[in-house]
């Protein structure tokens, strides 16, 4: 079956594992492909991604959709991507000479601290809109040359590449054609000036990368480049649209103007305000690009990331075992009216907005002999909510919250977060607002939707979810969370 307005192939270059899925002009999702790719934790707080995997991930996840879906009626690729990961390739073979080294990974901190010693935290905030943080690609970058200068002297060579996992994908699927990012991607590496819109050469001089290593920038949507049939399944497509995953799940809820927020439960949770033609600057909180469009203008957005929420659940799930799925821990977590006093705060990864401390561990506490498993999987979805409520409680307030991604599925989850928040708690009827936002860029880019405003009716709404009436139990509740969060900080100085 396919439409006759033709389709769009998204493909989301996840954290944990590669989507692909087919859009169609109504919005509607057509069939869907998903592989998962191996995660490595080579010493504690590290995180690695080996590149080969995931572009192999990302060619079952398309091949397992054009099983279901006639490749013909195709028109043009959108990607979509976990940001800040950073990897090296090399501009021949397109092999990667080491691991990614991924937006969660701490390694780091340290480094961090000198730079912040050193006096260039005001600088680079100003410039970047971030903050100095390990979360971000320019101290990863800094690292690799300090640690392993034999393959840093082959990016210095220009035979190496430097990219985000967008880039890569894109140099992948085009058998090495192009070299390219937007403009969401490239303000997360620490290298990009936000106002001016470009590379930096100060930022890319004090974090020690070479400019020509980095890929060209491009629109968000337009002429981005065009698929090697001979690496890319036999099809040779426009790829029209890209953004990474959370500002392309901005895009894909249909935020569009100034003041539309989004939240979406992925590996982390990542809370994105629309803040239109101005960068808006936050202590607590990031501004990013939202996406540029092919005339140049640049939309932003104001952030607050946090690092672990789904990956908390993954963790109940791989790590200690206690559940047998992530779609079980909502079963579980049912099974008890609450937590039983267990709290727990899943800085897995340090703590990110609004708390920043990228030396902060998780920790379990409140612990009884009565406690069972299914109250730690509840305290973990608590958990999440109680960090998200944390980004709003920094941010305008908000008159409801419209959530997305795979944990948006879990009602209890969208309860509880009304609950915490105290606002309504809005869920679209496609939660994959990552990738449909992907397609809409990518559609855009060859007209199968004429504009934003053409894409306003693809959003439609599934559930609302009101807020409890006892804000008493709830700020308890929250209260008992931040004293926790500030026995977890500091934990790994
Ligand atoms: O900044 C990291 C973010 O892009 C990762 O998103 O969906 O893979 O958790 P996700």
């Amino acid at each position: 079956m396919s439409s006759p307005d033709g389709a769009i192939l998204a493909i989301d270059a996840g954290t944990t594992g590669v989507t692909a899925l087919v859009v169609e002009h109504d919005g509607r999702i057509a069939a869907r492909g998903y592989q998962e790719f191996s995660q490595h934790f080579p010493r504690p707080g590290w995180v690695e991604h080996a590149p080969e995997e995931i572009w192999q991930a990302t060619l079952e996840a398309c091949r397992e959709v054009l099983k279901k879906y006639d490749a013909s009626a195709l028109r043009a690729v959108g990607i979509t991507n976990q940001r800040e990961t950073v990897m090296l390739w090399d501009r021949e073979t397109l092999g990667a000479p080491r691991r990614a080294i991924v937006w969660q990974d701490r390694r780091t901190a340290e480094l961090c601290t000198r730079l912040q010693d050193d006096g260039h935290e005001a600088r680079v905030r100003e410039l970047t809109g971030l903050r100095l943080d390990p979360y971000f690609s320019g101290t990863k970058l800094m690292w690799l040359a300090e640690h392993e200068p034999h393959t840093w002297a082959l990016v210095e060579s220009g035979r190496y590449a430097i990219g985000t996992v967008d880039s890569y994908l894109i140099a992948r699927m085009s058998r090495g054609n192009y070299h390219v990012t937007d403009v969401s991607n490239a303000c997360r590496t620490l290298l990009f000036d936000l106002e001016a819109g470009d590379w930096s050469d100060e930022l890319c001089s004090l974090f020690g990368v070479p400019r020509d290593a980095l890929p060209d920038l491009v629109p968000s949507w337009g002429d981005i480049a065009t698929t090697d049939p001979a690496t890319f399944l036999g099809l040779s497509l426009p790829i029209s649209g890209m953004a990474g995953d959370q500002q392309s799940a901005l895009f894909g809820q249909t935020c569009f103007d100034e003041g539309d927020s989004k939240c979406t439960y992925g590996t982390g949770s990542f809370i994105l305000t629309n803040t239109g033609s101005s960068v808006q600057r936050s202590d607590a909180l990031l501004a990013s690009a939202a996406w540029r469009s092919p005339d140049g203008a640049i939309t932003y957005c104001s952030e607050g990331s946090i690092f672990v929420t789904g990956a908390a659940v993954q963790w109940l799930r791989d790590g200690i075992q206690i559940v047998g799925s992530a779609a079980e821990s909502e079963a579980v977590a049912s099974t008890v009216a609450d937590s039983g006093g267990v709290v727990f705060v899943p800085a897995l990864t340090g703590l990110g907005a609004p708390h920043w401390d990228p030396q902060a561990r998780g920790l379990i506490v409140g612990i009884t002999r009565g406690t069972t498993r299914a109250h730690v999987v509840r305290a973990t979805l608590e958990a999440i909510t109680f960090e998200v409520r944390d980004v709003l409680d920094v941010m305008p307030r908000l008159s409801s919250l419209r959530v997305d991604g795979g944990a948006a599925a879990n009602d209890l989850l969208c309860q509880l977060q009304a609950d915490q928040v105290g606002v309504p708690v809005e869920r679209p009827t496609a939660v994959e607002t990552t990738g449909l936002g992907a397609a809409f860029l990518a559609g855009l880019g060859v007209g199968l939707w004429s504009s934003t405003d053409d894409l306003r009716h693809t959003w439609t709404l599934d559930r609302r979810f009101d807020p409890t009436s006892d804000r008493t139990a709830a700020d308890a509740a929250h209260a008992r969370w931040s004293r926790a969060v500030e026995l977890a900080k500091g934990w790994a100085d």
